[in-house]
């Protein structure tokens, strides 16, 4: 009864619509209210006037004192309060108030994968004399997740690493079974938790019997896991139950790790609030943390960026020299479902890798077919479809007949019948008492991450046939054999089916994702008390798990950019960004062994931004897209802030112009990005880009070569761009895009590409033509969707 009353609850999870409060009478929710940089103050008097602020709007002190949540006082100034809609507006419409929004609930984006990139040990081993690649001992990447198991080998002190960074300001709290004694280290340098967002809007944790700790230990195993992308040390013989057996390793192995728990266990997953997010971005960068990894978002649609706590972190953290990277989302494969989309964010998409894990079917008829599990064990079993298990055939439990249909039984389930997931078929299959399922789905979705009971996907073809086999013969048999791991025989890297996909719905000018990562089947650390698949029935245990998801593609590309910096200790963010991108590579360049796949149609840059990073090429970019303080405050002009509400949000610095251009703002597609998207193209555009010259070469001669997206002519003037130490390092060009023929809704795709013979830097440039009218109705692509002040309250509230 008790798998009855929590198969219950599993399923009605997944269906679950989280009721908002209406916002009547007296009613409070958590706001935040944004008010930009904090002006140098020290964070005591930047809290006090926080406290002014909110008075203003509750008759006694006390009760303003005890509304707030949080007071962001360092890394920026705002606040998190509990307001009613009154109060709200009224904060709102006040002068030096840039948004008032109401905070939201996020979530998360849930060993070989380095090596298939090309950085695998040996190499950085030899590289790091050349280099001096210190394999990021001086940089500290913070990670906003679940927080993170302490006792994990990829988080344990090594006499390699020199003593904590001297700028290092940071701090390890106390709390439910964390020791900062014996929990931190020379590794493990910081870790903070935050709940008062998530509980107040949530309602009291549960933390009975370790359901959750209030301390930064991690309960749901995604920030373990995502930690240890970025930056776990290097541990031998790592393996899932002995699969996918090899060294584990994060992508900057010797960096150091800040940790900053801000989602919490609920409903099986991880759930974060925009308050406690926030809370975590300001005393990051106070602590001095150099890399920000963050896998997590909500999915569209998409609040202003100055209503998005992500992104107002991300904006303040790019001003401080901090690097933000975001997993894109798991929306796909539609178009324009990518999250975090600010231009001043690394937004990575997820991709396959060449490793997989065949596993031979053999069925009675001694047919057999090759699926993909990762069974431990050898399996010998009765052969069912899922007609005679499930009423209408649908893998779901609803649908069961009774409770011992599959007694002894493997099922053969089709995600066709009834639009089942594999979990929710292994799960259906468990309460029947079956013994596993064959799990058939198209091939674009077939590869996933473990069930808790045992699974073997197969392609709609090969489940076709198993169901012959099964409808021909009276007493169906299968033996499934242990799954295998095997390297470097799959084409790879493909996008993965769920990664989101661009254009950005608000931003459309700023290309996104930035780039993709690998995303499918990551094993990294995990908590031994949580479960591999976190659902309660599992009883497994384990040290290393799989993951799939843009949450662990995101840490990935986190690494590289600790790398980055740590080579680079000077560059800005915008520069770090650029040299990921333009040095990423397309899918087009392995196109012929992506075809051998069949199904799949090339990547395009709404799939994957710029491409697939190349951490080794990322070092050494040859030129950079870099932008500054001017840059940004060119970019809010594009999006209507004034340039009063400007200056109170761009740092102050000697000579920085904080107005915005008279006769019109400028547009959002001249902020100096590392790619060019023109959304609505009804004339002849200019496009004007600055590189900068950082190869050892300062005489270097770069070359342009264009390629038109179709539909199109691309021109760039000069078609040379000569550096010289006596003309400076910066270069600026013009790419003019005329569209060549009539057109309207098609998005089109070229490229950019400046070489010197040793670099390649490339740039997309994406065009969609819209010069044929739309049955009259003008096109409403223009760029300028961004939000606009104090008025973010009315559009984020409601
Ligand atoms: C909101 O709170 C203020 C201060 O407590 C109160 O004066 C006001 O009436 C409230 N508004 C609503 C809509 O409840
Ligand atoms: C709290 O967690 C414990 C342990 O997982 C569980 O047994 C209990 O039912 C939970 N309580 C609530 C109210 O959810
Ligand atoms: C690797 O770990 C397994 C247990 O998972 C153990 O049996 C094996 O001996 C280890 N191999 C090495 C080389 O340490
Ligand atoms: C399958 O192969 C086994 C061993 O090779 C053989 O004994 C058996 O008769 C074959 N069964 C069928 C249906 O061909
Ligand atoms: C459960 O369903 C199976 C398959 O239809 C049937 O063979 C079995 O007798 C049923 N058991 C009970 C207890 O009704």
């Amino acid at each position: 009864m008790e798998v009855f009353l929590l198969l219950l609850v599993v399923f009605s999870l997944s269906f679950a619509v989280y009721p908002i409060q209406s916002t009547t009478g007296s009613h409070t929710d958590v706001h935040i209210v944004y008010l930009g940089h904090n002006n140098g103050l020290s964070p005591s008097l930047t809290s006090r006037s926080h406290l002014q602020l909110l008075s203003r709007v509750f008759t006694k002190p006390d009760e303003a004192r005890q509304a707030i949540l949080y007071s962001y006082s360092c890394g920026f100034s705002g606040f998190a309060a509990l307001l009613n809609s009154t109060q709200a507006c009224t904060l709102s419409e006040t002068e030096g108030v840039i948004s008032v929004f109401r905070s939201r609930t996020l979530e998360l984006h849930t060993t070989r994968s380095w090596d298939f990139m090309g950085l695998n040990l040996h190499m950085q081993m030899e590289q790091s004399s050349q280099m001096h690649l210190k394999f990021g001992d001086d940089v500290i990447v913070g990670v906003l997740d679940t927080g993170v198991w302490p006792e994990s080998e990829s988080f344990r002190d090594d006499p390699h690493y020199g003593p904590i960074p001297s700028s290092w300001r940071g701090t390890c709290v106390k709390g439910d079974s964390f020791d900062p004694a014996t929990a931190c280290n020379r590794k493990l340098i910081g870790a903070r938790y935050y709940l008062a967002g998530i509980e107040s809007e949530l309602g009291p944790l549960n933390t009975s019997d370790g359901a959750e700790y209030r301390s930064p230990r991690d309960r749901v195993g995604h920030g373990t896991h995502t930690a240890s992308t970025a930056v776990g040390s290097v541990v031998p013989n790592a393996s899932y139950f002995g699969l996918g057996r090899g060294a584990a390793r994060g992508g900057a192995p010797m960096a150091r790790l800040a940790v900053y728990k801000v989602c919490w266990y609920k409903d099986l997953t991880g759930r974060c609030s925009d308050a406690d997010i926030l809370a975590a971005f300001d005393d990051a960068l106070c602590d001095g943390v150099h890399v920000v990894s963050a896998s997590l978002g909500s999915s569209p649609p998409l609040m202003p960026l100055f209503a998005t706590s992500t992104e107002i972190g991300a904006f303040h953290a790019m001003q401080r020299g901090v690097v933000t990277v975001f997993s894109a989302g798991n929306d796909g494969p539609d178009a324009s479902m990518v999250q975090n989309v600010s231009p001043w964010g690394l937004t990575v998409a997820a991709s396959t890798i060449d490793r997989r894990f065949p596993t031979v079917i053999t069925l009675g008829n001694n047919a057999s077919i090759v699926g993909e599990s990762f069974l431990v064990k050898d399996m010998k079993k009765r052969l069912v479809e899922s007609s005679s298990v499930f009423t209408d055939g649908t893998c779901a439990f609803e649908q069961l007949i009774n409770r011992t249909a599959a007694s002894g039984k493997i099922v053969l389930c089709f995600a066709t019948m009834g639009m089942v997931s594999s979990e929710g078929a292994a799960l259906a299959v468990y309460a029947g008492n079956g013994d596993g399922v064959i799990f058939a789905d198209t091939i674009s979705r077939k590869a996933s991450q473990d069930n808790f009971w045992p699974t073997v996907h197969v392609d709609l073809h090969q489940g076709t046939q198993i169901l012959y086999y099964i409808r021909a013969s009276r007493k169906a048999t299968v033996h499934i054999s242990p799954s295998k791991t095997v390297v470097g025989k799959t084409p790879a890297p493909t996008v993965a089916h769920f990664s989101s996909r661009g254009p950005s719905s608000i931003t459309p000018n700023i290309l996104k994702p930035d780039v993709t990562a690998p995303g499918v089947n990551i094993l990294a650390a995990w908590p031994p008390k949580s479960s591999p698949t976190v659902l309660p029935l599992d009883k497994r245990s384990t040290n290393w798990n799989f993951d799939s998801g843009t949450s662990m593609s995101c840490p990935h590309v986190s690494g590289i950019a600790a790398l980055i910096k740590s080579v680079h200790p000077t560059w800005s963010p915008a520069a770090v960004k650029s040299a990921l991108m333009t040095t990423a590579y397309m899918y087009d360049d392995t196109s012929d062994v992506m075809l051998a796949g069949g199904t799949l149609k090339a990547a395009d840059a709404f799939d994957v931004g710029a491409g697939h990073v190349d951490p080794l090429r990322a070092l050494d970019p040859g030129l950079v897209y870099d932008a500054g303080a001017r840059d940004h405050v060119l970019f809010l002009c594009s999006l209507g802030y004034t340039a009063v509400q400007i200056r109170q949000m761009v740092l102050p610095g000697s000579s920085l112009d904080t107005s915005c251009p008279g006769g019109g703002a400028p547009h959002a597609a001249d902020l100096n990005y590392p790619a060019i998207v023109l959304p609505d193209l009804s004339a002849p555009v200019t496009v004007k880009r600055t590189v900068t010259n950082v190869g050892a070469n300062r005489g270097a001669v770069y070359r342009s070569a264009v390629v038109s997206p179709q539909g199109t002519r691309a021109e760039v003037w000069p078609p040379e761009l000569a550096f010289s130490p006596y003309h400076g390092d910066k270069a600026s060009y013009y790419v003019s895009v005329t569209p060549a023929k009539p057109s309207r809704g098609r998005f089109d795709f070229g490229e950019i590409v400046w070489s010197d013979g040793f670099h390649r830097v490339r740039t997309p440039l994406v065009v969609r033509v819209t010069n044929l009218p739309d049955d009259g109705v003008r096109a409403a692509a223009t760029g300028d969707h961004g939000s606009h002040g104090a008025t973010d309250y009315l559009q984020a509230a409601a």
